[in-house]
């Protein structure tokens, strides 16, 4: 296993250029098993999640190759409906592939989905959805079985708005007999990333992005050409990365319009943002305010997955900044290796009370999940003296090459194989 080892208290200087979204190529290299033919992605990120992703893709019968950010699958002999339990078990939006499969061939058998170990994260809203569809669906074994006739356009009314469940239902309706409309729908732009794919491959998606998305089944799906959109969470952690180190760095191709929580807050937090349709600036102008609260919410809310570099952020601030984690039930698990590093915090339940310290001092500290991993990677680069960060494979789920990215903005830090 890998690690890394970070000098801190360089501040970072210079331009980066954001990676393509994991949570929206996840989705679209799913929904492209669904084409029946060739379906060219540009953008796609060099991550764990995606290589675990054309694994997928070509176990089920795809053709795919890789040539820089494009991957290019060919679904036009798709034969295979079963994704295997080890695959499953290594990352949870392998149930995505529920919709995608059933829409392609009628039937498909999944094994229980895995993914980082932040919560409980059931799949209920998924199967509760695809049953009301027409989709026969049993649990046994770790595997979940299901098999249809045509797909049922209907009314799903989402508890919750889960974005796996509103990509999941969209996969399952764009070649419904009927049109299937979904209430509460997740709203995050990597479903209107998804909606536009599907789009381009002859769905009638409408809606997406709001909380009320229409699809209108359609006969036959065609293959596409896509970019993927740029990953909103690895340029806020960029962005919190430069405020943390004292520097001033430019985070190209960053859609700020994403990312309006976290900008909100980091401009209450003392930085200084310039925004422009290339990209965010961002400069930190002394020392960091503390944040009243964050609360995490579904989009346009503050996104959980940011929450934990925020907080390796207020640990250094001036004052004291409260957490509440409202999305998943466990996404503290990156508090115990912040203290380690001199950070004062203190977990009640789901709320998180931080109060900063002048500054953190590095440490040996331990990733348990990809954004608390980030946030331990940002806390490093702005601790006194030197931390060394195992648990990379967490990283490396989210973050394309984050020593690399961080190292040409001056960050001390180099990855060392164990
Ligand atoms: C996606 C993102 C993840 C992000 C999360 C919330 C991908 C690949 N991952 O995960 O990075 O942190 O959105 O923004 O896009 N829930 C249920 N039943 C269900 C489904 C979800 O109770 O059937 C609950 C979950 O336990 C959780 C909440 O809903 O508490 C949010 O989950 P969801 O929006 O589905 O997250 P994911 O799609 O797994």
């Amino acid at each position: 296993m890998d690690k890394l080892i970070i000098e801190g208290g360089a501040p970072l200087l210079g331009e980066l250029r954001v990676q393509g979204a994991k949570n929206a190529v996840l989705p679209i290299l799913a929904a492209a098993a669904m084409a029946g033919g060739e379906c060219v992605i540009h953008n796609c990120p060099r991550l764990r999640d995606v290589e675990k992703t054309v694994m997928i893709l070509q176990r089920l019968g795809c053709g795919v190759r890789r040539e820089g950010g494009t991957i290019t699958v060919d679904s036009s002999a798709l034969t295979g409906c079963v994704i295997d339990e080890g695959l499953m078990r290594e990352m949870r939006s392998s149930i995505i592939f529920l919709g995608a499969i059933l829409t392609a061939c009628s039937e498909a058998v999944v094994g229980m989905p895995g993914g980082c170990p932040i919560g409980l994260r059931p799949i209920d809203l998924h199967i509760k959805a695809l049953k009301k569809m027409g989709v026969s669906v049993c649990e046994e074994h770790g595997y979940i079985k299901c098999s249809c006739g045509r797909i049922r356009g209907c009314d799903i009314h989402l508890d919750f708005p889960s974005v796996g469940a509103t990509e999941n239902v969209m996969l399952a309706a764009v070649k419904a007999e009927g049109v299937t409309t979904i209430t509460n729908a997740a709203r995050e732009p990597e479903i209107v990333d998804l909606a536009r794919f599907l789009n381009a491959m002859g769905a009638r998606v409408t809606g997406a992005g709001s909380s009320v998305v229409v699809i209108e089944g359609t006969e036959s799906l065609h293959g596409a050409e896509y970019s993927i959109m740029p990953d909103r969470i690895v340029a806020q952690t960029y962005l919190i990365a430069a405020l943390m180190t004292g520097g001033h760095i430019r985070v190209s191709d960053a859609r700020p319009e994403h990312m309006r929580a976290a900008l909100s807050a980091l401009s209450d937090m003392g930085a200084d943002i310039r925004e422009d349709s290339g990209g965010i600036d961002i400069r930190s102008r002394g020392r960091i305010r503390s944040v009243h609260i964050i609360r995490t919410m579904p989009y346009p809310g503050f996104p959980t997955d940011i929450q934990s570099p925020f907080m390796a952020l207020a640990s250094v601030a001036d004052g004291t900044s409260v957490f509440v984690e409202n999305i998943f039930e466990n996404r503290y698990r990156h508090v115990d290796e912040l203290v380690r590093m001199g950070a004062d915090i203190k977990v009640e339940g789901r709320s998180a009370v931080v109060r900063g310290v002048k500054e953190l001092y590095g440490a040996n500290v331990e990733a348990y999940e990809l954004r608390g991993g980030a946030a331990l990677v940002l806390a490093a680069l702005a601790a006194n003296g030197r931390s060394t960060v195992t648990g990379t494979e967490y990283i490396d789920r989210g973050y394309e090459d984050i020593e690399g990215c961080l190292a040409r903005c001056g960050a001390r830090i180099h990855r060392v194989g164990c």
